[in-house]
């Protein structure tokens, strides 16, 4: 007789939890032929970024603007005022932007980028230096446009895919103290923080340091700005992990979080559960009106900021929905399921496990390939090459080219994203996923890396071209 099917957990010795929520309405996907496939990567310059997304089957590029929606959020669509100028629905916003993160100013954006822009633009003067927790691809350009220069002060263990720290996205207060001690605390422009440290692996921060930094910021009189695209993510570790806040729900953990920094910069696309939008919020009157007065040149009216109507609406009513306790337990649960299966065959992923996406390692994954080859975007390619599935280089294509020398950056992190969608996803579908991996594990001996024919100037990974080096 056959073994009865285990349930998740008993798999992993715990009790089962299952998603806050059933699925209304369903989007067909089907996996092409193998040969197709071949032939879309080898249109696509083997950057998963330039595949068409109907040749995809489970599309892992990002947990960007790529969430379902709720009913809910669909029905505040319906309720979108289209007003040039003073939206019901912007009013909406501001208030729950206000409420859940405290923070006093609102100035929405079409998307994250828009918000780094304006802050960037606003609060960083040429040649002055951003310390934050290490880099994110287009917060980092913002802050260079605005003439900065980044600077990463992130605990040495976030640069370490097998370290275990529980909070490997920590600012290394010792290492941001001698730089302000180097430089000066007029030549920093402000520290630039982020909550699950994307690069790093979705890494959290964690309370005890975000306190640190402001006693530190306050004595030296520098701002702190947080990048709280992930920060609910964040929070769900905060409580998961940090001593005190087990008991706490995700919404007190955030504004007790964000009441230590001066405002912050969103990605509403992440945790906001929408497929576009973004905002700044800040505490400062004056600043704020330099940001409102810049937005109208960038986005546009300082009520719609490069959004509809109904696009704040879908926020405002997921900046709610995103702090439910059992959402957020499902959809970090989700990603921690996936990384236990990878993790169970000895694949070399980086741990912990984040808050959105399981990084595969591909350093680990082709010893025998230079970083120069490309490894983590030879991975990309082969993964939908076996099966189909989108996912994203964060190596040494993403990092880009040092804009003094020229040339590469080489970070020692060099890592295949697979970022899992918010409510999108079974399962089931991770269950495919893992299996894929294991495939081109199985037969990672046999790649020989990728040759870089193409590179645009900016932001190089979104739309480089490469070709396979037999
Ligand atoms: N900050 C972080 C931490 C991000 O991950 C992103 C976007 C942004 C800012 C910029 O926001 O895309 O709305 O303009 N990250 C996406 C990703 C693109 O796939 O990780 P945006």
């Amino acid at each position: 007789m056959s073994k009865p099917i285990k349930t998740m957990g008993e798999q992993f010795n715990r009790r089962s939890w299952a998603e806050p929520w059933k699925i209304k309405m369903v989007e067909p996907i089907a996996l092409i032929p193998r040969e197709e496939r071949q032939q879309a990567l080898r249109e696509a310059g083997y950057n998963t970024f330039l595949l068409k997304s109907a040749d995809v089957y489970i599309d892992l590029l990002t947990d960007s603007g790529t969430s379902a929606m709720s009913d809910r959020q669909w029905s505040g669509m319906m309720l979108g005022d289209e007003a040039y100028a003073g939206s019901v629905n912007f009013y909406h916003l501001e208030e729950t932007v206000r409420e859940v993160y405290g923070y006093s100013y609102l100035v929405p954006t079409h998307q994250g980028r828009g918000a780094e822009h304006l802050i960037s633009k606003a609060e960083i003067s040429a040649g002055q230096l951003v310390p934050g927790n290490m880099y994110f691809t287009t917060t980092r350009l913002h802050q260079e446009m605005a003439g900065g220069t980044f600077v990463d002060v992130i605990i040495d263990e976030a640069h370490d895919t097998e370290s275990e720290h529980p909070f490997k996205g920590n600012v290394d207060i010792d290492k941001l103290e001698a730089l302000i001690r180097e430089h000066g605390a007029e030549k920093i422009a402000y520290i630039s923080l982020a909550g699950t440290v994307n690069m790093a692996g979705g890494q959290p921060v964690s309370m005890a340091n975000v306190k640190a930094l402001r006693q530190l910021c306050d004595r030296h009189g520098i701002k702190l700005y947080l990048d709280a695209t992930r920060m609910v993510e964040n929070c769900y570790f905060i409580q998961q992990r940090e001593e005190g806040y087990a008991d706490k729900p995700i919404a007190e953990i955030l504004k007790e979080f964000c009441s230590y920094t001066d405002g912050a910069w969103m990605s509403g696309k992440k945790d906001h559960l929408v497929n576009i939008g973004g905002w700044v919020a800040v505490n400062d009157a004056d600043l704020f009106d330099r940001l409102r007065n810049m937005v109208v040149i960038y986005e546009g009216l300082h009520t719609y900021g490069g959004l509809a109507g109904r696009d704040m609406e879908a926020m405002a009513i997921g900046i709610r929905e995103s702090l439910q306790d059992a959402y957020v337990r499902a959809r970090v649960g989700q990603v921690a399921y996936l990384g236990t299966l990878l993790t169970n065959w000895d694949i070399p992923i980086v741990r912990p496990v984040g808050g959105h996406a399981v990084f595969l390692d591909a350093r680990k994954f082709y010893p025998h390939l230079d970083q120069e080859v490309f490894p983590a975007q030879t991975l990309a390619a082969e993964l939908y090459l076996d099966s189909g599935i989108r996912s994203m280089e964060r190596g040494i294509v993403s990092a880009g080219r040092d804009p003094e020398t020229g040339q590469h950056r080489h970070p020692k992190l060099e890592l295949t994203r697979l970022t899992i969608p918010r409510r999108v996803y079974t399962e089931a579908h991770m269950d495919v996923v893992a299996e894929a991996v294991k495939a081109v594990y199985e037969n990672a001996h046999k790649a020989r890396g990728l040759r870089m024919v193409y590179e645009p100037k900016y932001l190089r990974f979104f739309q480089a071209r490469f070709e396979m080096i037999d």
